[in-house]
């Protein structure tokens, strides 16, 4: 019988592709993923516990589903409720304490094991917990069941983190720094690109410190990219999120050599203060930083450079906030992502003394946003009267129009085109506009496009 499943995901792109990965392990047992989780059989709530009021937030959604759960049984239908992902890994026990009408948890490394577990759930009539960190590949259990994929996909080539960095959650939730094999990545990456996919976007929480087997040897990261980017159909290749230790130089090598090799570097700095930087056990000063940075952009003098920025951290005073203000005016970025410290029960941050009162984060985010906006919108515009290859990824938001991506990641949208360019195709396109988030283009080649 055919039954739905509705995954809500929160959080990184991880996290995305794993709810994809889960609903590839559910297809054998006749589930369909729908958008609705009004009416699924199964609701699974993919959870984050990097920032925020994780934990409060999940228990109001599951108050909402308890009740659709009672009503439903009510009519003699039944709700399968289950949790995954981060807080699922790190509150598991207290969840079903809390909440005994969930009917399965289980973390991130255990989603190959969801058939077994629904089972589970189902013949004892009671709850599945798997939390563990299992000594087997969930990717070598999951079938590939795409038929299509999106233009742009994700492919998880690395998990876990052992650098613990004294804010995050991530190498508890995660676990140890794995690679999975090249072997594994390449025939999924191969799958991928046969369903439609034109460009991959490499994920894994150090991407950079990968280090797979393959059949002749080790592969450092530069190495796998070299090797997906043999994969005819594929046009582009991305990855995130890399650590500014695991920078090695075939990997800035391959940004000058490579031509699927995207020029877009997310590359988290996190504070401008050495200070804060070795109290966040960063393991990198700013100076390394911005040197890295130099060596990347004379390997490939206009890549776009991203980061990640926390204000607020325990300790952080003025003059250590003012420096990563200088920092950020130093670097100059292309995009960023800031944050407010929020302190995660169980790290080592969230006992420090000196934490930050709320209204002073509040302010310096604020300030640095700013500036982060306008180095953004400066970057954007700065391409208006340049040419760029787009990749069309799907119907823009107006009539007519189409939306892609920059080589430099920006969201494009051409208008009037839809009756000549499909999504998946490149084409190239003079840039006439620049806003924040996104940049407004026309065909170069209409003609030739018109024509194809
Ligand atoms: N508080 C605020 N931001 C955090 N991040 C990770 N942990 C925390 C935290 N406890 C941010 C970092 C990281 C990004 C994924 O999330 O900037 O790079
Ligand atoms: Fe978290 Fe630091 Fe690892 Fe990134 S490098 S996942 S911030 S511990």
């Amino acid at each position: 019988m055919k039954k739905t499943v509705f995954i809500k995901s929160y959080g990184c792109q991880m996290n995305l592709y794993d709810s994809g990965r889960m609903a590839d392990a559910l297809a054998p047992l006749g589930f369909e993923r729908v958008d609705d989780g009004d009416s699924a059989d199964l609701v699974i709530l993919n959870t984050c516990h990097i920032r925020e009021k994780a934990t409060e937030k999940l228990f109001s959604e599951l108050g909402r589903l308890k009740d659709l759960k009672l009503a439903r049984a009510g009519v003699g239908r039944k709700l399968t409720i289950a949790v995954a992902g981060c807080v699922a890994q790190a509150e598991g026990q207290e969840i079903l304490r809390r909440m005994p009408y969930v009917d399965l948890v289980f973390g991130p490394q255990t989603y190959h094991r969801l058939p077994a577990l629904l089972a589970r759930a189902e013949r004892d009539g009671g709850y599945a917990l798997d939390t563990e960190f299992p000594p087997e590949d969930k990717f070598d259990h999951i079938p590939i069941v795409r038929d299509t994929s999106p233009v742009s996909a994700f492919l998880s080539v690395q998990e876990g983190c052992d650098k613990f960095c004294t804010f995050c959650v991530v190498p508890y939730t995660r676990g140890a720094e794995t690679s999975r094999n090249v072997e594994s990545i390449e025939s999924e990456a191969r799958a991928l690109v046969a369903s439609g996919a034109r460009e991959l976007v490499l994920l894994g929480q150090n991407v950079n410190a990968y280090h797979g087997a393959g059949l002749d040897g080790s592969f450092s990261f530069a190495r796998l990219i070299a090797r997906l980017s043999q994969i005819d159909g594929l046009e582009r290749i991305r990855y995130t999120t890399s650590h500014p230790r695991d920078m090695q130089d075939d990997l800035i090598e391959a940004h000058s050599t490579n031509s699927k090799l995207m020029p877009y570097l997310h590359l988290p700095l996190q504070s401008g203060s050495n200070r804060i930087l070795a109290a966040m056990n960063r393991q990198h000063r700013v100076q390394d930083y911005v040197r890295l940075i130099e060596r990347v952009r004379t390997a490939r003098p206009d890549i776009a450079i991203a980061g990640d920025f926390i204000v607020g951290f325990p300790g952080e005073a003025d003059a250590d906030f003012e420096a990563t203000l200088d920092a950020v005016r130093e670097v100059n970025y292309a995009a960023a992502f800031s944050f407010k410290y929020s302190p995660r029960p169980g790290t080592p941050a969230a006992a420090m003394p000196d934490q930050v009162p709320e209204p002073l984060k509040e302010e310096r985010l604020t300030r640095l946003q700013a500036l982060l906006t306008e180095q953004q919108l400066a970057f954007n515009r700065s391409l208006v009267g340049k040419s760029v290859d787009v990749l069309f990824e799907k119907p823009g938001r107006h009539p007519g129009q189409m939306g892609g991506r920059s080589p430099y990641l920006q969201a494009v949208h051409v208008d009037g085109i839809s009756g000549h360019v499909r999504t998946g195709e490149i084409h190239r396109v003079e840039i006439i506009s620049g806003q924040t988030m996104s940049l407004a283009g026309r065909l170069v080649n209409s003609t030739r496009a018109a024509a194809e």
